[in-house]
């Protein structure tokens, strides 16, 4: 299938072949914007469209580097508006579909549960909706990704891991809106043969995270002399995946996963909350030139989020056996390479944390 694309903006006047027409929800977010960067550069016969509403968690910084590819073009506009999605699928006919756009902050979800529900389930059953509605008479080609989360599988004890036959135990708002959400998808693939693939992902860590994430709102906070603020006793234990090696995953499924299966994406690669602090406090240590322990020093332990998950632990093995993947990077290089990254960056740190990032930041934390 070939579609003429013209691309009209300042800087480029110009007619192109494209094969394949993408609409990528949620890209001006943490691992969205890493997706459609791997899509627009990697596959310059595909055009990718960003649909974002560009939230609090939303940030067009996130792409200045591909903005004015010709092969790239933002869309401003809501999931949560059923005649708008459907509107949008009929006039752009869009012929795959990456879906991130998502309230993702477990804390945030305890607060305020109905955001999640409206964006996370309200949102992904009108994309749903519309493709069925625009692709039901020719499927052939067609391809609907959902990107989802461990945190469905709700929490594990100190052994096991989660396959993707482990029945959905969601715990948090946060991962019950998830969970709505991927049922749906699968209804969808059995009632509609809509052309479904889904994924659920391990923790994430990398370059344009939002500092209200353990991770980058560590740094943040070593970086300024402030409390690190540790939930409970510091026990919980994730698995974190670099977020270029999800978007590598997701480049692999949407193309070579089976129509209506599941693939868990993870790293083997646990830590406790405790112990990776410790490690992100050394490295940052070594880089702001301070003596060892300095940062160590700011930890600070706080009262327990409601509900918290004891421990997330993918198996990733389906993954690599059927399609081959398997992570690029091991962990201590990833954090390295992240804390670089925001360091270098301190002027989008400084944009992302102006503003409502302070209310929010009292209002979780108490005015620390
Ligand atoms: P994020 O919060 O960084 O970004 C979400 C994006 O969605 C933002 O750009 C925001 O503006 C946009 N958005 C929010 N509501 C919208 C709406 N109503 N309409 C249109 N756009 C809207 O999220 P993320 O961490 O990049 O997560 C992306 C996906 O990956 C989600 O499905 C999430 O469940 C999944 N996931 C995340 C992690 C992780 O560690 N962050 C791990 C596994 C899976
Ligand atoms: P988070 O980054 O919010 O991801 P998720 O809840 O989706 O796993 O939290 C990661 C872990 O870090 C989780 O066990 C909660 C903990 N945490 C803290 O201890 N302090 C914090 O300030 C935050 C945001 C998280």
């Amino acid at each position: 299938m070939v579609f003429l694309q013209t691309t009209n903006n300042k800087r480029h006047t110009t007619t192109i072949t494209m094969d394949r027409k993408i609409l990528i929800t949620g890209a001006a977010g943490f691992i969205g914007s890493h997706v459609i960067r791997l899509f627009v550069t990697k596959y310059p016969n595909y055009m990718c469209y960003n649909l974002d509403a560009l939230t609090y968690a939303g940030n067009l910084e996130n792409l200045k580097d591909i903005c004015d590819l010709p092969n790239y073009q933002f869309i401003k506009g809501d999931i949560t508006d059923t005649d708008f999605i459907e509107k949008l699928f009929q006039e752009y006919q869009f012929d795959g579909v990456i879906h991130l756009a998502v309230e993702s902050h477990v804390d945030r979800s305890i607060t305020d549960p109905l955001a999640f529900i409206r964006t996370n389930v309200l949102g992904t059953a009108n994309l749903l909706n519309a493709a069925k509605n625009l692709w039901k008479d020719n499927m052939e080609g067609k391809r609907f990704y959902h990107v989802s989360t461990d945190e469905v599988y709700g929490s594990l004890g100190k052994e096991g891991f989660f396959t993707e036959k482990t029945p959905y135990d969601p715990r948090s708002p946060y991962s019950a809106s998830k969970a709505s959400s991927d049922h749906f998808v699968r209804a969808y693939f059995h009632t509609y043969g809509l052309p479904v693939v889904m994924s659920n992902c391990s923790n994430n860590y990398g370059a344009n995270h939002f500092p209200e994430k353990l991770i980058p709102l560590s740094i943040n906070n070593i970086k300024n002399n402030k409390p690190i603020p540790i939930y409970g006793k510091g026990e919980n234990v994730r698995d974190w995946l670099w977020v270029n090696d999800h978007a590598r995953a997701i480049d692999t499924i949407f193309h070579n996963g089976r129509l209506g299966e599941t693939y868990n994406i993870g790293g083997h690669n646990e830590w406790t909350n405790i112990d990776l602090i410790r490690l992100l406090c050394k490295i940052m240590d070594k880089k702001l030139g301070r003596p060892e322990g300095t940062s160590e020093k700011l930890i600070t332990f706080v009262t327990d989020r409601a509900g918290h998950d004891l421990r997330y632990a993918i198996d990733p093995t389906k993954l690599g056996t059927e399609l081959g993947w398997k992570p690029s990077l091991q962990f201590a290089e990833g954090l390295e390479k992240t804390v670089d990254w925001y360091l270098e960056n301190e002027e989008w740190l400084e944009h992302v944390t102006s503003g409502n990032y302070q209310t929010y930041y009292d209002k979780q934390y108490g005015n620390r």
